[in-house]
């Protein structure tokens, strides 16, 4: 049986991880609307990625007060602490999901903040701060859009749904995405990509994409929508169609019916 997760812990200053979750994130966010459009410091960081001095600003920003709360926990972030860390509790931060949207003035990006035990995210905060919009959940208690409960879609069919995704950096990765979207799209109401995958997650916690899928995100990508999805009555499935964990290379999110119909629909495609 696997062990119970223990209470949430309690920060220095006496509040709950989940609501310094939420603050953290908020006022991340808030910074990254001040920088939003103003004259960005950008260096390469690999094909198709790059980094700008607000991702950089931001997890400091995050990572400062995360140490100020909670001076024992783990850290794993993007820019500058992208190992999975020993402790029990981590955090697991995206500053800036969506970076070459916000380097271009495109306003579709958010940070993404989790806390996992033992590798497991139990708390997830996606802020969206262009329209204020914060996605958060905790694992056994909910997940919520301002504070609003939120589901998944119930939609049951893929030919009344929208499905997202986003195609990925790498090469090989990238045109096996759009052979996916090839074989989706004929099936489907539509399709989108928006550039974040986190907001990806969140959407189809909400019930805005009734279906999301990526063939590669890293651990700061997906742990808090993770814990979204799961609350919010959904399913996260690698491509295999086992449960995906932090660990894993490929996510399919949505609800259980049209993720398994997605997975029968693009079988084989992904092979060799
Ligand atoms: P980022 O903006 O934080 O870099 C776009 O396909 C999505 O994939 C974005 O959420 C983006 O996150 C993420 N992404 C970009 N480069 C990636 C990489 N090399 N590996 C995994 N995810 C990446
Ligand atoms: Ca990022």
């Amino acid at each position: 049986m696997a062990p119970a997760i223990p209470p949430l812990p309690v920060s220095a200053s006496g509040t709950s991880a989940d609501q310094v979750a939420l603050a953290v994130a908020l006022q991340a966010g808030r910074t990254l609307r001040q920088r939003f459009g103003s004259p960005l410091r950008i260096t390469p960081k690999g094909p198709r990625d790059l980094v700008t001095e607000v991702d950089s600003q931001v997890e400091q920003e995050v990572l400062d007060a995360l140490r100020r709360e909670f001076p024992s926990f783990g850290v794993m972030a993007e820019e500058t602490a992208p190992t999975f860390p020993s402790q029990e509790w981590a955090w697991i931060l995206d500053p800036l999901d969506g970076t070459r949207n916000f380097a271009r003035g495109i306003p579709f990006f958010c940070v993404s903040l989790a806390l996992a035990w033992r590798g497991m995210p139990v708390v997830g905060v996606i802020y969206d701060p262009i329209r204020e919009e914060a996605f958060f959940a905790v694992e056994g208690r909910g997940a919520w859009l301002n504070g609003t409960p939120m589901r998944v879609s119930d939609r049951r069919d893929l030919a009344s749904s929208i499905v997202g995704c986003d195609i990925s950096t790498h090469d090989t990765l990238g045109l096996r995405t759009l052979a996916l979207l090839e074989r989706t799209f004929p099936q489907v109401m539509g399709g989108r990509t928006t550039g974040s995958a986190a907001l990806g997650f969140a959407y189809a916690a909400a019930g805005r994409l009734d279906l999301y899928f990526h063939l590669r995100l890293r651990p700061w990508d997906v742990a808090a929508g993770l814990v979204l999805v799961q609350e919010a009555g959904g399913v996260a499935l690698d491509f295999h169609g086992q449960l995906a964990t932090l660990t894993s290379e490929g996510f399919v999110v949505g609800n259980t019916v049209l993720v398994h119909q997605f997975l029968s629909l693009v079988r084989g495609l992904l092979d060799g």
